[in-house]
């Protein structure tokens, strides 16, 4: 989600690890036979991704035990996609803007130790150290479809808890009515913080009904692992049904407010990326047709894209909070 118009129209090539090997045989040829000019410098920098995918596995980071979720909505049935694609295929400018920059770039930034500062209007301003956030409420597992603005989707098992439970901890004063999240900016170990592509850090921003909905989670791991650092380690946001930039990564700092936050994106390009940002169907992007979704890791090169949700498929869950809204016009 560049500002710029990205030509390289085929990054959506991500094949999973589980794709049958007569698929593999298939796109193999026609990487043969197209891997000439842009397409081909493209179609290399998709091979290169899915050979990237190939050595990215579960099993690597600590263990995050957790039960599974009994909050209505919280478990798409959809199948998960592949560990290897949602670690290897991601958005996270701080370590590069190709999809497989952060899997190959993110191994700098350093986890431990971590504190995440609670500030602004609330009674209990803190200081959090990383261990005491793990133990603030029981973590659940939640598997949550997450649709990226660019057109493209995953469902990945979460680990973590409502963030209404670090925000009930810290008792938000009366005239506090949004959340700024604020995430790591640190040169040193992150090499695309000081780029041009956005103005760092990376901030967003919730209204306080929406952070407070038990939907919104804190997250700490996934696939029953902490999170890879590509991912947000060691925590971040999962806001399921706005586009997938509302959910920002490696979190430092939550401050409560007044005013609506400006979001990093809504500062980049307020004409492409609202406040709300929620999934919508009908409100397309300048770039990109929001009516339907290639869900990674179902991608044969002529499989058939699926329809998006309104509100990401959780309207039962979050439609009344924008109950009389304008979603055209506070998209
Ligand atoms: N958080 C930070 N700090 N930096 C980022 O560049 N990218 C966002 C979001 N959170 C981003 C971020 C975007 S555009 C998406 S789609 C999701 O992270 C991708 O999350 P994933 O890589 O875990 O799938």
């Amino acid at each position: 989600m560049l500002i710029q118009t990205r030509r390289d129209g085929f990054h959506h090539l991500h094949s999973a690890d589980i794709t049958p090997p007569e698929f593999y045989a298939n796109r193999r040829a026609l990487l043969k036979t197209l891997a000439t000019g842009v397409a081909g410098a493209t179609l290399a920098s998709w091979a290169g991704r899915e050979a990237l995918a190939q050595t990215v596995r579960a099993g690597k980071l600590a263990p995050l035990a957790a039960a599974r979720s009994l909050l209505p909505g919280a478990i798409t049935m959809e199948k998960s996609t592949a560990y290897a694609d949602a670690s290897s295929y991601n958005n996270f400018y701080e370590f590069g803007t190709d999809k497989a920059d952060p899997a190959h770039n993110a191994h700098t930034l350093k986890t431990s130790p971590w504190t995440v500062e609670v500030e602004g209007l609330v009674k209990k301003p803190a200081r959090y150290a990383l261990e005491d956030l793990l133990r603030l409420a029981p973590m659940e597992e939640r598997s949550y479809r997450l649709r990226c603005v660019e057109g493209w989707s995953m469902v990945i098992p979460w680990i973590g808890y409502s963030l209404s439970a670090l925000i009930k901890r810290v008792e938000p004063l009366g005239n506090a009515k949004y959340i700024e999240f604020v995430t790591q900016a640190d040169p040193k170990t992150m090499p695309f913080v000081g780029s041009r592509v956005l103005d760092w850090p990376y901030v967003e921003g919730l209204r306080m009904d929406e952070a407070m909905h038990p939907l919104t989670l804190l997250s700490f791991g996934m696939y029953g692992e902490v999170l890879p650092n590509q991912n947000g380690a060691p925590l971040r946001l999962v806001v399921p049904w706005k586009y997938g930039f509302k959910s920002a990564k490696t979190l430092v700092k939550i401050r409560f407010t007044e005013r609506q936050p400006l979001t990093a994106w809504n500062h980049a390009a307020a004409s492409e990326y609202g406040f709300y940002s929620n999934v919508n169907p009908e409100v397309d992007h300048p770039r990109w047709s929001q009516a339907s979704e290639r869900r990674i890791g179902e991608d044969g090169l002529f499989a058939k894209k699926r329809k998006t949700l309104m509100f990401n498929g959780y309207e039962a869950q979050v439609g009344q909070l924008y109950a009389g809204m304008d979603l055209k016009k506070l998209f």
